[in-house]
């Protein structure tokens, strides 16, 4: 299924942009935009140009709606199963390079899951954010019910789910779910310039450094540390790590090879 209508990519310094593109329904999650979504990070997972993707969604009024609502209907669990793609939230939560929530308006459900798999949310002045679904008579699918208490914390994580409290953005970032608020006019440009300053940056080493930090979700702290010691190790046997101490010796900027 080609996805070219509902989701637009754009490249911009390095700065993979993927804009979810069915406004006129909030930007929701069918599955034209799950593949496409799914086809993309394999593209930019390969292409060495790309050093960041930003997941955003088009107009200015939702990131991601959530799931498509209209495809549940009738639906069998066999069936949603199937029509979930497993794999991409954890996709997203995988992917080596940084990754970048900018989140205008409306991010509910499997948009919130989507904002959640990401390193970074980045969310306008005007962003709600919520895990809707038990007003449907289901549970969130797509992650919220463990990356959402790691991120928030338990109570919150709970007070959010079971009450499917939709908060607005200061109440989001006073909680850890966004990392920043930017006015609506300015969240592009702010997205660009985190992503840009991740960008410039050795991508082997980031690639290092976040496979660090998401161990700090899976492992007992004695073993994370351990783990963090072996990859620091293995920095040094990257060239980035050689060109960087000596371009900061010799007062010059570092030239990244990436390996
Ligand atoms: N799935 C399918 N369609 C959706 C959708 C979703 N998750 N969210 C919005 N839409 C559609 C609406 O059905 C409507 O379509 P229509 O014009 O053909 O009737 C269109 O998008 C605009 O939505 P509308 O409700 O009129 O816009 P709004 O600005 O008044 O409200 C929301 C926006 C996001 C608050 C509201 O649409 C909503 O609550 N959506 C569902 C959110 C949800 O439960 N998500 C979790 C799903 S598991």
């Amino acid at each position: 299924m080609s996805g070219a209508n509902v989701l637009s990519v754009e490249t911009v310094d390095g700065v993979r942009i993927l804009t979810i593109d069915r406004p006129e329904k909030r930007n929701a999650l069918n599955a034209a935009v799950r593949t496409a979504l799914s086809e993309a990070l394999t593209t930019a997972d390969t292409d060495p140009a790309v050093r960041v993707v930003v997941f955003t969604g088009a107009g200015d009024q939702a990131f991601v709606a959530g799931a498509d609502v209209s495809e549940f209907a009738g639906r069998t669990p066999l069936e949603q199963r199937e029509a979930m793609r497993a794999g991409l939230f954890d996709d997203v939560w995988n992917f080596q390079k940084p990754t970048i929530a900018m989140i205008n308006g409306y991010c509910l459900g499997g948009g919130c899951e989507l904002a959640l798999a990401c390193d970074l949310r980045i969310g306008a002045d005007s962003a709600k954010l919520g895990q809707p679904e038990v007003r449907l008579g289901i549970i969130p699918g797509g992650g919220a019910t463990q990356r959402l208490p790691r991120l928030v914390g338990y109570g919150k994580a709970l007070q959010l789910v079971l009450t499917g409290e939709v908060v607005d953005a200061v109440s989001a970032y006073e909680i850890g779910l966004l990392d920043e608020i930017v006015p609506g006019v300015e969240l592009r440009e702010r997205t660009l310039e985190i992503a840009r300053s991740m960008a410039e940056k050795s991508p082997v080493t980031l690639a290092l450094a976040k496979r660090a930090l998401r161990a700090a979700y899976e492992m007992p702290l004695s073993a994370g540390l351990t783990y963090e010691r072996e990859l620091f190790a293995l920095a040094f046997a990257t060239e980035d790590k050689e060109e960087g101490v000596r371009a900061f010796l010799e007062k010059r900027p570092p030239e990244w090879k990436g390996r």
